[in-house]
């Protein structure tokens, strides 16, 4: 039988979670109380140098929960990216807020560029308040996304923020390891430099809890809340009292018993998949019509997703026509995702400047990028690529 290579599954060791959960069981710690998810927390906060980390149910309740401390209401729009996985931008709805779509540079992250261009000449800023000239509405937060490992133009985009006044949320939910190794940054983690950051350990993510999510920050007050809305904001644990509309978005026990022995084979994975990325890298260059995308050269990259771009003309079919090919040999690939200015419940809002978005979208494909993927698997993969190219 045909064996199949998969594009992105977990990595787990399984003697030690067994172990965890098998505590957790034993003791009955298996929901938002127990002694993993503070250590699970503390491993996280101490991995990316931040004082604290509050672990949720996965990062959408971590959007969520971020959105709903820097205060984003109906009154509001939101500036997001078009080029992301849905999550980053639905919690805006969630909050009755409007999402305000923007183009993608060649990071496949918010183009800082388009971001100052649309603040400059649609938006005007008034008494600290930076309105949308075409709808009046106050623009007050920015969701960042570090799209598959990649880390936005970090500098340009707080520089852009701060005169704006634009509260940051960092969506680094793919880009977990990821941090700086030049200019004003340097040694600053994915999700760490915003005013709140956010990592998924859904299953396809760098570590997983099979679902989960973690939320760092500076403010320990926006910590604080976060925490308490987590929990249903209650205010007295015996009594029931709660002085706010809370969520039950807590982080498991359960969880955090799988997610604190990850965190420690973090380096680890990120170091085969900085191998895998190279070997890749190396073969595909050779073939003509392909060509693999870079992380931003100012960072140490977690190497999440490995990125290809198809170049119709050359390769002799499309990126479509690819991914097909391949998923007929077993080999699971995946476009970009729908760009969400173009989906049903996003339609009417405004967009500005997707076309690279666009560019990207018809023409990216991702390959298997597991951390535990074989060289046999990867020389199957190379194989393929090479022998589907039309002459
Ligand atoms: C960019 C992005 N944002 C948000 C999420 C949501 O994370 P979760 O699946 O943990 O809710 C994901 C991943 O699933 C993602 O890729």
């Amino acid at each position: 039988m045909k064996k199949s290579i998969n594009l992105s599954v977990p990595n787990l060791d399984v003697e030690p979670i067994l172990c965890n959960l098998r505590e957790c069981i034993e003791s009955g710690w298996v929901s938002t109380g127990g002694r993993f998810i503070s250590e699970f927390e503390g491993k996280v906060a101490k991995y990316t140098k931040s004082e604290r980390a509050v672990g949720v149910q996965s990062g959408t309740a971590g959007v969520h929960l971020a959105l709903n401390v820097l205060g984003i209401t109906s009154e509001n729009e939101v500036l997001v990216p078009t080029l992301t996985f849905i999550a980053a931008v639905n919690p805006v709805t969630y909050l009755g807020a409007t999402p305000v779509f923007i183009g993608c540079d060649d990071t496949l992250c918010i183009d800082p560029n388009l971001l100052e261009k649309f603040l400059e000449e649609e938006c005007i800023l008034k008494n600290g308040i930076t309105y949308n000239k075409k709808t009046l509405k106050k623009i007050s937060a920015l969701i960042l996304v570090h799209v598959f490992g990649n880390m936005s133009d970090m500098e340009r985009i707080m520089e852009i923020a701060s005169r704006f006044n634009l509260k940051v949320i960092e969506d680094a939910t793919e880009a977990l390891g990821t941090y700086y190794t030049e200019g004003k940054y340097a040694g600053k983690y994915a999700g760490t430099i915003g005013d709140i950051g956010i990592y998924s350990f859904n299953a396809n993510k760098i570590i997983t809890t099979g679902g989960g999510g973690m939320i760092l920050s500076k403010n320990h007050d926006l910590l604080d809340k976060i925490r308490s809305l987590s929990t249903q904001a209650k205010k007295d644990e015996l009594y029931f009292l709660h002085d706010e509309i809370g969520y039950n978005y807590r982080m498991l026990n359960l969880q955090a018993a799988i997610g604190t022995t990850q965190i420690d084979t973090l380096e680890n994975f990120i170091e085969t998949k900085t191998k895998n990325y190279k070997r890749y890298k190396e073969a595909i260059s050779e073939i003509d019509g392909l060509e693999m995308l870079d992380f931003n050269i100012k960072t140490r990259p977690n190497y999440w997703f490995y990125s290809i771009v198809v170049d119709e003309k050359v390769y002799g079919i499309n990126k479509d026509q690819l991914l097909r090919a391949l998923n007929n040999h077993g080999i699971q690939t995946r476009p970009i995702w729908g760009l969400i200015h173009e989906q049903k419940p996003y339609e009417k809002n405004q967009v500005y400047s997707p076309e690279k978005a666009i560019w990207y979208h018809d023409r990216v494909l991702n390959i298997p990028c597991s951390s535990n993927l074989g060289d046999d698997d990867i020389q199957t993969v190379i194989n393929l690529l090479k022998s589907l190219k039309k002459k």
